[in-house]
Order: C-alpha cells, then sequence, then structure tokens
C-alpha cells in the first residue's frame, strides 16, 4: 500500500507567484503541488497538496490526518508564529509530521523567529524555496520506512 502524506499550506501561499516575489520566488502555487507530486511519486508516497487561508479548515485537516494516521508536511505560513489553535491540533498528531517554510524566518523580521508549532514537530526545514518541500518529503519517507521498520520488527 502507498503511503498517503497530507502537504497543508497555510495563508496567502495560494498567491505564491505574485506574493512577494522576491521573498517566496515567482513559481505558483499549481507548480508547488505538481512539484511535491512527483517528488512523492519518486519517493513512493501519494502526496495531496491542500491551501486554505482560513484557520478553521487547517485545524479540521490536521484532524482528519490524525484520525487516518496520516503522515503531514505543513507550511502553517503566519499561523506559525501566534496559531496555539493550530499547534493544539498538531499535537494530537498519530504520524510524522515536518514544518516547511520557503524562506528562512530567522533571518526576517523579530515577530517570524518564533514558531508555536515547532514543538509538536518531528523537524523543521526552512529558507530552501521549494526545495524546502522535497526535503521535507525525503524526511516523512525515512521516517514512515523506519515506522514500518519498527513495527515489522515487533511482530512476533
Ligand atoms: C512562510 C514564512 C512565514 O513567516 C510567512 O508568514 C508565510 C510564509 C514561508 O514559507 O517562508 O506566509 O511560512
Amino acid at each position: 500500500m502507498i503511503p498517503q502524506v497530507l502537504v497543508l499550506n497555510g495563508p496567502n501561499l495560494g498567491r505564491l507567484g505574485i506574493r512577494e516575489p522576491e521573498v517566496y520566488g515567482y513559481a505558483t502555487f499549481d507548480d508547488l503541488a505538481d512539484l511535491c507530486r512527483e517528488t512523492g511519486r519518486k519517493l513512493g508516497l501519494h502526496v495531496d497538496v491542500r491551501q486554505t487561508d482560513d484557520e478553521r479548515e487547517m485545524i479540521s485537516w490536521v484532524h482528519e490526518a490524525a484520525d487516518a494516521r496520516m503522515p503531514v508536511v505543513i507550511n502553517p505560513a503566519a499561523f506559525t508564529h501566534y496559531s496555539y489553535a493550530l499547534r493544539d491540533a498538531l499535537a494530537m498528531r498519530t504520524a510524522p509530521l515536518v514544518e516547511v517554510h520557503i524562506s528562512n524566518p530567522a533571518a526576517r523580521e523579530s515577530f517570524r523567529h518564533t514558531s508555536v508549532v515547532a514543538g509538536v514537530a518531528d523537524g523543521t526545514v526552512a529558507g530552501f524555496g521549494l526545495v524546502s518541500y522535497q526535503l521535507a518529503l525525503q524526511a516523512i519517507a525515512e521516517l514512515v520506512a523506519e515506522q514500518a521498520k519498527r513495527a515489522e520488527q515487533a511482530e512476533p
């Protein structure tokens, strides 16, 4: 069975390509979605890419992933810096979780230096443009393989 992965994107990421291209580049959200699906295919993952500007919808997707034991790559965008509700939802995860950013928030304005979600993720990839997503998916593939190996060893 091919593992399913959700790649979730928060507010304003649907505007990629026209949004501050000097920070986020010229690739569009559709380009990002194609890249994630293609990267997933190469890694043996089925990747479902979503974007929302709505915190309620984002949290409902995180609940869906937890219920289905689905790994998640998430770019929470501005929610990263203040959404305790999203952090609490992510804390209920039942599968690998990687936080991702296109830019390097640590090298930008001070309000971006805090991530309220980082503490519940397996790790964070930031600052490599769209490559951040490819690296995050690679990390998910490794974590899923490790999990499968552990489950196999636990079998009598
Ligand atoms: C971002 C960084 C956040 O600070 C910002 O609010 C975003 C995008 C990134 O991918 O670099 O919307 O998450």
